[in-house]
């Protein structure tokens, strides 16, 4: 197969950042994706529905003439009020609502420190049919860092599920064969994503011949037997399983450093590097209904009804992307060649 013309895909979890950053990033997303679940971790977090409508603004303007659609969230704290919950719902562009537990990752100090402080907030969403997206690691320093999505299974999500059975949550950005099974285990109101660099990259790709900063995210990289079990999933075709890049640029400056920001970017070539790691499980037909169908299915929306053409065309990477005032952007494969590249 040379050429695949797929359904648009969408993203259903984007950094898209604000100021300068914005406005470098957001077009890439906007040239391969109809729509993106916009994540609120700013500074300060978008907690409120006023703040998402300000900030879909300079959104849109960033991205030009495209008709890319943004799709908002609310950053859930310990105070997050029902009625802000159903102001969201009203607001119709408003989609979800993300849990941060605090110190998690990035820009999450203001997130929740007790999920049961939230209990208002997610009766009103089980309510409103208002997904909860979970970054899904414990904070407990005690924790081994490559055990913490597993224990945030066991100690977080499945007392929160019994809890609010009803609720719509989807398992963000998963990256263990523990994750896998469980939402394989657990009823229709569970979805997961999964990531560009969890799907091609095991843990060793941040230590070959030295430390490799670019490689470094949260949830950090697993082992191989946990990649090929996302990549099981991923090409499996059932419908729990979308995409969401986690696309969430850092500067080069910021990744190079005594103590480097977590996160990879991605959406320069993220449908591309999809499709690569599909070509890998020999299941190219299995990327439509990942990349485009899943999603909106799964959050109750239309599916999109333009097409994207992706070629086996070999490119090169380049090497970094220019930000504002000298800056540079690592993207993930930097310098690579890719065999698929997105011609429309
Ligand atoms: C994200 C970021 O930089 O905002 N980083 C990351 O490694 N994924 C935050 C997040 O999604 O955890
Ligand atoms: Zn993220």
């Amino acid at each position: 197969m040379n050429q695949m013309q797929i359904t648009q895909p969408d993203d259903w979890h984007v950094h898209l950042r604000d100021g300068d950053m914005l406005n470098h990033v957001a077009p890439y997303t906007a040239k391969q994706f109809a729509r993106a679940i916009v994540m609120p971790n700013l500074q300060p977090p978008v907690t409120t529905v006023k703040q998402a409508v300000e900030y879909v603004d300079r959104i849109v303007n960033a991205v030009g003439d495209s008709q890319f659609e943004p799709l908002m969230t609310l950053y859930l704290t310990d105070d997050t009020s029902a009625e802000e919950i159903i102001l969201a719902e009203k607001s119709c562009f408003v989609k979800a609502v993300k849990l941060y537990p605090a110190g998690a990752t990035t820009n999450s100090s203001a997130g929740v420190t007790d999920i049961r402080k939230c209990d208002d907030a997610l009766a009103a969403m089980q309510e409103a049919g208002l997904p909860l997206l979970v970054h899904g690691e414990v904070t407990d320093p005690d924790i081994d860092v490559f055990d913490r999505e597993k224990a945030f299974i066991d100690q977080v999500l499945m007392p929160l599920m019994n809890r609010f059975p009803r609720l719509k949550i989807v398992f963000e950005h998963i990256t263990t064969a523990d994750a896998v099974d469980f939402v394989l285990n657990t009823g229709l109101t569970i979805g997961a994503t999964i990531t560009p660099q969890h799907l091609l990259l095991n843990r060793n790709a941040m230590f070959k011949g030295g430390m490799r900063p670019h490689n470094y995210c949260l949830p950090v990289l697993k082992r191989e037997q946990h990649r090929q079990a996302l990549l099981h999933a991923a090409t499996s075709g059932n419908r729990k399983f979308f995409l969401g890049t986690d696309s969430a640029p850092h500067s080069k400056d910021k990744k190079e450093n005594s103590c480097g920001c977590a996160g990879i970017f991605s959406a320069h070539a993220a449908i591309e590097m999809y499709a690569t790691a599909f070509e890998e499980q020999n299941a190219l037909d299995k990327l439509e209904a990942f990349a485009s169908f899943n999603g909106p299915d799964f959050y109750g929306l239309s599916r999109n009804t333009e097409t994207i053409t992706l070629e086996r065309t070999p490119w090169q990477i380049p090497d970094s992307y220019p930000l504002a005032g000298g800056d540079t952007l690592i993207p993930m494969m930097s310098g690579e060649t890719i065999n698929w590249k997105l011609i429309k």
